[in-house]
C-alpha cells in the first residue's frame, strides 16, 4: 500500500484511537494466527467464512492453524486465556489489522483486507448496543463518511431462537424442490437462518416473505430491541428482517452500516451482540457486543484529506557545503518546520525542478557566499520572490510567512 492509500489508513486508524477512547475504549493487539478449532467453534461450521473461506494449513508440528478471517474471536480467546474477563466488570477494546479470507476478489472485497474492531464486554445493556452503534456511526462521521444506512436486526436468545427456527423450517419447507440454491437446500434443514444470509439471487427472492424474527421474540428480547430503538431515536435506520450475520455467534441486536457508493459489496460495517460466546469458548459467562470496519471499503468513501506541503527543499550548490547546510536543516525541524535536504549531485535545473515537484513553500539555497556568511538564499516557489538572510532568522523567517 503506497500513499495516499496508507495515508489514508493512518488517518482511519488515528480517527479510531481519538474517537473510541472518548468512549473508554483501549487497544488490544491479538497475533493474526490462531487454532482452527478456535473459529469454527465461534464463527460456526456452517457460515461461509469457517467452510469455505479461511486460510487453515497445518504447522511443522501437524496442528491446524488460521490467518484470523475477523478479531472477535481472537479477542475472546485472549481475554479468556487473560483472565480479564473474570477479573474486571466491564472491557472495552478496539483493534486495528489485517483479516484472511479465501473469497472471490472484486472491488471492495479482498482475501487480504482491514478491519477496524471494537468490542465491549460485561454488559447486557440495551443501552450498550445503542452506545456502540452511536460511536460507530460519531466515528464515521468524522471521518467525514456520512452518506450511509444503518440496518438493524434482533435474532434472539435461546430462549426465542427455536420458535423462530421451527418457523423458518416450516417456511422453507413450502418451497418447490430447485428454488433454493444446492446449500440452502441443506442449510435450510441445518442451519435455517444461514439462508436468510444468502447472496444468490433466488434465495434472496425465496426469502422475501420469510417470517419475521421480530415476531417470534420472547419479553425480554422484545423490550431489549425496543430499547435500542429507542435510544438511538436522532439517528435514521431501517429494520432488516433479513440481517442475520455472517456469523453464528451472534444473538439478540444486530446491525450493518451500508452505503450505495462502495459497488457490490455495499456494508463498510456489521456487528451485534454475541452474549454466549465466551462460554462456548470455555471462559466465564460474559455478555459482549461489537463491531469491525472495513477499512478497504471505508477508504473508497473517505473525502479526500487536504495536502500537506513540506515547508522547504533546500539545495547546497556542492558537495563541501552539504556538512554545514545538513546541521543548518537539522536546526529548520527542530524548530518545527518539515522538508527535505537534497545530497544529490545532479544539475542544478534538474534539482531545482525537484524543488518545484516536492510542492514546498520555499526552495533554501546554500552556495559559496551564502555559506561564506551563514546565510541561506529563500526563493517562495510559489511567486518566484527571492531573499537572502541569516541562517538564525530562516525559521521565523519562513514560520511568520506561512
Ligand atoms: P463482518 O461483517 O464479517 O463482521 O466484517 C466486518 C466488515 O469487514 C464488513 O462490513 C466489511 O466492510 C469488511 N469485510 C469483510 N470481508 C471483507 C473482504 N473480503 N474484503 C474487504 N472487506 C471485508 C466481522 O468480521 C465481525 N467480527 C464483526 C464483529 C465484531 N461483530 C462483533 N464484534
Amino acid at each position: 500500500m503506497f500513499p495516499p492509500a496508507s495515508e489514508a489508513f493512518t488517518r482511519m486508524e488515528s480517527c479510531a484511537r481519538s474517537v473510541f477512547a472518548g468512549y473508554g475504549f483501549a487497544e488490544l493487539r491479538t497475533p493474526l494466527l490462531e487454532h482452527t478449532e478456535l473459529f469454527c467453534r465461534s464463527i460456526g461450521e456452517e457460515t461461509d467464512v469457517v467452510a469455505k473461506e479461511m486460510f487453515t494449513f497445518a504447522d511443522r508440528k501437524d496442528r491446524s492453524l488460521t490467518l484470523r478471517p475477523e478479531a472477535t474471536a481472537g479477542v475472546m480467546r485472549a481475554l479468556i486465556d487473560d483472565g480479564c474477563l473474570a477479573r474486571e466488570a466491564m472491557s472495552r477494546f478496539f483493534t486495528f489489522g489485517p483479516m484472511f479470507r479465501y473469497e472471490r476478489p472484486q472491488k471492495g472485497r479482498m482475501r487480504q483486507f482491514h478491519q477496524i474492531n471494537a468490542e465491549c464486554l460485561g454488559s447486557d445493556s440495551p443501552f450498550v448496543d445503542a452506545e456502540l452503534i452511536d460511536m460507530l456511526l460519531r466515528y464515521l462521521g468524522v471521518l467525514g463518511i456520512v452518506d450511509v444506512i444503518l440496518k438493524l436486526n434482533s435474532l434472539g436468545c435461546a430462549m426465542c431462537r427455536p420458535n423462530y427456527r421451527t418457523a423458518l423450517s416450516a417456511y422453507f419447507g413450502r418451497i418447490e424442490q430447485g428454488v433454493l440454491c444446492p446449500d440452502c437446500l441443506r442449510r435450510a434443514a441445518v442451519n435455517p437462518l444461514r439462508v436468510l444470509d444468502c447472496k444468490q439471487s433466488c434465495c434472496r427472492a425465496a426469502t422475501q416473505n420469510a417470517p419475521k424474527f421480530i415476531e417470534y421474540h420472547c419479553d425480554s428480547c422484545a423490550r431489549h430491541f425496543a430499547t435500542v430503538r429507542d435510544a438511538l431515536r436522532g439517528r435514521s435506520f431501517e429494520i432488516d428482517h433479513r440481517l442475520v450475520r455472517g456469523l453464528d455467534y451472534y444473538c439478540r441486536t444486530t446491525f450493518e452500516v451500508t452505503s450505495a457508493a462502495v459497488g457490490a459489496q455495499s456494508a463498510i460495517a456489521g456487528g451485534g451482540r454475541y452474549d454466549g460466546l465466551a462460554r462456548s469458548l470455555g471462559g466465564p459467562d460474559v455478555p459482549g457486543v461489537g463491531f469491525a470496519c472495513g477499512m478497504e471499503r471505508m477508504a473508497l468513501l473517505l473525502p479526500k484529506a487536504p495536502v500537506s506541503r513540506p515547508d522547504f527543499y533546500l539545495l547546497a550548490m556542492d558537495a563541501e557545503l552539504l556538512m554545514q547546510s545538513f546541521v543548518f536543516v537539522r536546526h529548520l525541524r527542530e524548530n518545527g518546520l518539515r522538508g527535505i535536504c537534497d545530497v544529490s549531485q545532479g544539475s542544478f535545473k534538474n534539482r531545482m525542478r525537484q524543488a518545484g515537484k516536492s510542492e514546498a513553500r520555499f526552495c533554501l539555497i546554500i552556495g559559496s557566499d551564502e555559506a561564506a556568511d551563514a546565510t541561506v538564499t529563500v526563493k517562495t516557489l510559489d511567486s518566484g520572490e527571492q531573499a537572502r538572510i541569516s541562517q538564525a532568522c530562516a525559521a521565523q523567517y519562513m514560520g511568520a510567512a506561512s
